[in-house]
């Protein structure tokens, strides 16, 4: 079995962090988004994956290279432009042969891997395995219309839900996919829908199986999304490991530090991932944050955050939550009269001022 993911796509509702950096690279727990895809498809026994990038986009190629830290061998697989999840199946047909394989969406997190959804569709024998997932947003996703134990429609995002299940980004076909994504039309908003070619799977007569995901899974297509996968991901930290601290300072629960940061002064509640060379002195770190390599926090509260790496977030009176801080960003409470908001803040920037 193959292994075909996507990176591709403009993530425009993560700017303006997705300006300078493709959004399956940001760091969720201090790793990368897609390297959890990845480590799941090489614990499935998936060698052999094929990564779905914008044209002339090398930012993903630089990150994984080869695949060989992960175990796996990658190819990547250069789009036009995105025409839609159908259109990705298309084009990687040279690639994927005759195989059978696992489609996975680059931005979906999920907790417990892909493995036991891989032996699900061997044992099924099905054309097509769709895993599930209940939301109470159903129009927002590709829905399925269940009766009995069949699928018997797919809609996306349908205005009218049929069910209150989503189609999660974890797809696994045999090659009568191929068939099915160059028998369908562009949508209404112009992409070539996977939804659609699933429909088609189904009226022509191939067998559709399905599994649900009990655990915690989720589409990082919004900003929050992003808080809350890092949240799930470090509630399931392990490897705990102490960076330098004084003996003014405390550290509670799970938090993993990285060489050459130093806490002062300062308290950090678990659980957090806190990266290389981070200083943090007279502060107070909070539940589910994730620091990047290169930090400073002093002189400040931060909590259900991610700040990504060359960050620093100085003397600030109220406490950071909930945010998301890109690279090299500087916060700082003006200590100067007039006691002014001084900003400045790139294009699609948000702030909210307490
Ligand atoms: O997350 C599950 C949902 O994913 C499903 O329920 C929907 O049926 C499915 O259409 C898809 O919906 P989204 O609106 O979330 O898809 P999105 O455009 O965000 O793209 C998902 C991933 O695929 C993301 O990694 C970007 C990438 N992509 C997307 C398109 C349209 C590409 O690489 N190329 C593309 O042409």
């Amino acid at each position: 079995m193959k292994g075909l993911l996507t990176a591709g796509g403009h993530g425009t509702r993560l700017r303006p962090i997705t300006h300078t950096k493709n959004k399956h690279l940001i760091p969720i727990a201090n790793r990368p988004m897609l390297s959890y895809a990845i480590g799941y498809m090489a614990e499935a026994g998936i060698e052999e994956i094929g990564i779905i990038v914008n044209a002339r986009d090398r930012e993903i190629e630089s990150e994984f290279g080869s695949g060989e830290e992960h175990g796996v061998k990658l190819s990547y697989i250069e789009q036009d432009a995105p025409l839609g999840l159908a259109h990705v199946v298309q084009i990687a047909e040279p690639f994927i042969g005759k195989d059978s394989f696992l489609f996975y969406l680059g931005d979906n997190i999920l907790v417990g891997g892909v493995k036991k959804f891989v032996e699900e569709f061997e044992a099924s024998k099905s054309n097509c395995h769709l895993v599930l997932s209940r939301v109470a947003d159903p129009e927002r996703f590709g829905v399925p219309e269940i009766e009995g134990d069949k699928i018997v429609s797919i809609e996306e995002k349908p205005a009218s839900p049929k069910s209150d299940f989503a189609v999660t980004g974890i797809y696994l076909y045999d090659s009568s996919i191929f068939e099915a994504v160059n028998g369908i039309e562009p949508s209404a908003r112009g992409e070539l829908e996977i939804s659609d070619a699933h429909q088609f799977l189904l009226d022509t007569g191939r067998s559709v199986s399905f599994s649900e995901i009990t655990g915690w899974w989720k589409d990082t297509g919004k900003p929050s999304d992003l808080l809350e996968a890092n949240r799930l991901v470090l509630d399931n930290l392990t490897g705990v490991k102490a960076a330098k601290v004084d003996g003014k300072s405390s550290v509670n629960g799970k938090v993993v530090t990285g060489e050459g940061t130093t806490i002062v002064n300062s308290q950090v509640r678990g659980p957090a991932v806190i990266g290389q060379n981070v200083h943090i002195e007279n502060a107070y770190i909070g539940p589910y944050t994730a620091i990047s390599d290169d930090c400073r926090v002093v002189g400040s509260e931060v909590e259900y955050s991610i700040i990504m790496s060359g960050s620093s977030v100085e003397n600030v009176e109220r406490r950071i939550e909930a945010s998301l801080l890109g690279h090299d960003v500087e916060l700082s409470q003006s200590q100067i009269r007039p006691r002014a908001h001084r900003i400045m803040v790139g294009d699609q920037g948000r702030v909210e001022v307490a």
